[in-house]
């Protein structure tokens, strides 16, 4: 179908016909360029993460995400490409995010994914984030059989799909509010640990007792697969200033503590939640994805319940949980061998549902 060509070193006479795609993803605080081939095997995977830029603010800032973006996506790229042995006849295909996520950040990718398309005269795919988020796992060696069930936990999302096949998608449920990642963010905001919140309250709560405060889950209606974590932050928020009020006295609760019971709160509704999604659809797999995939208490969870229920689960390694450019090649290698693609007048979507895409 397409044209044959030599891969991966100046030296190296190896010929392929497989697809060589260059995702990139800048719709938050990292900016992401990777190179994929086949749709499954990395040749190389940038990162460039913005958090100490943000860390002094508690949180992304977006016009600075922007500006941040504009300065590194070249030099990303361009380290994608040294670090594959390629060059950019080599790349058959750029992937891109257009949305969900920050426009004027999401704008940099894109912009920049339209003009190397335009200069190389190669196909140009605008990607969901969530569904990179889904198929991530499909970088890994072990990659799970259609149907499953995928629990996405990010900064922005919390969300459960049905996931049929590649480009088939019907959301089960969604958060109602905040994200589980930007809950965790906001209560490291809170307790004054700073920027991203994930990994510091998970380290924290390593020190400290999961059930040592009884905060909320918030179930919703029995049936319900969505999510609200507005009024676990608010308990929390609570709860913490009354301990503040008592420090330092005799206090048989450490902050540890507080951290453990907020992230023991958080974990058991998403794995109730996923129990529940796959007794309704009836799968055997299930795919946990997402910044928040990266937290060691909420994967041995997960994994222990769905090993008492006979189900397996597969989770990306932590690199391709956060953000990447990797998971949004892969996305676009399925999209192109759908035999779909888009032109020059692609644009940001901050909104973009992925049943939509
Ligand atoms: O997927 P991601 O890189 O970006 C979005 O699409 O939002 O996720 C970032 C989120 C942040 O909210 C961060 O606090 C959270 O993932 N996160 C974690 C951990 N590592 C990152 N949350 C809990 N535990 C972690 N170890
Ligand atoms: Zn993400």
């Amino acid at each position: 179908m397409h044209k044959s060509r030599s891969v991966a070193g100046t030296n190296n006479k190896r010929v392929t016909n497989d697809m060589i795609i260059l995702g990139i993803d800048t719709s938050c605080d990292d900016t992401c360029a990777a190179i994929v081939q086949d749709g499954k095997r990395l040749l190389s995977n940038i990162v460039n993460s913005q958090v100490t830029v943000h860390h002094e603010h508690g949180g992304v800032v977006p016009e600075l995400a922007s500006r941040e973006h504009i300065r590194n996506i070249v030099p990303v790229v361009r380290e994608s490409l040294r670090k594959a042995h390629l060059t950019n006849k080599d790349i058959d295909a750029v992937a891109v995010t257009v949305g969900p996520g920050l426009v004027g950040a999401l704008l940099v990718g894109i912009y920049f994914a339209k003009a190397f398309s335009y200069a190389n005269a190669i196909p140009l795919l605008g990607i969901n984030h969530l569904e990179g988020h889904i198929l991530s796992i499909f970088l890994e060696e072990k990659s799970p059989p259609f149907p499953f069930i995928a629990l996405t936990v990010s900064g922005g999302h919390t969300n459960i799909y049905h996931v049929r096949d590649f480009g088939d998608y019907t959301v089960l449920g969604k958060t109602l509010d905040d994200a589980a990642g930007e809950a965790f963010d906001k209560i490291a905001k809170l307790l004054e640990l700073g920027y991203p919140g994930g990994p510091v309250i998970e380290k924290l709560a390593a020190a400290g007792r999961p059930d040592a405060i009884g905060f909320p889950r918030a179930y919703l209606s029995k049936a319900s697969l969505d999510f609200s974590f507005s009024g676990l932050k608010t308990a929390v928020a609570l709860y913490f200033r009354k301990w503040c009020d008592h420090q330092p006295k005799e206090n048989k609760i450490k902050i540890a503590d507080i951290a453990a019971s907020f992230q023991a709160a958080v974990v058991d509704v998403l794995v109730d939640k996923v129990v529940a999604a796959t007794t309704r659809v009836g799968v055997n797999s299930v795919v946990l994805a997402g910044g928040v995939a990266r937290n060691t208490y909420l994967r041995s969870r997960l994994q222990s319940v769905m090993a008492q229920k006979g189900i397996d689960l597969f989770i990306p390694g932590p690199e391709f949980c956060t953000d990447n450019g990797a998971m949004i090649a892969v996305a676009g290698y399925h999209r192109w061998t759908r035999g779909e693609g888009d032109d020059l007048t692609l644009d940001a979507r901050s909104r973009f549902p992925v049943d939509q895409a």
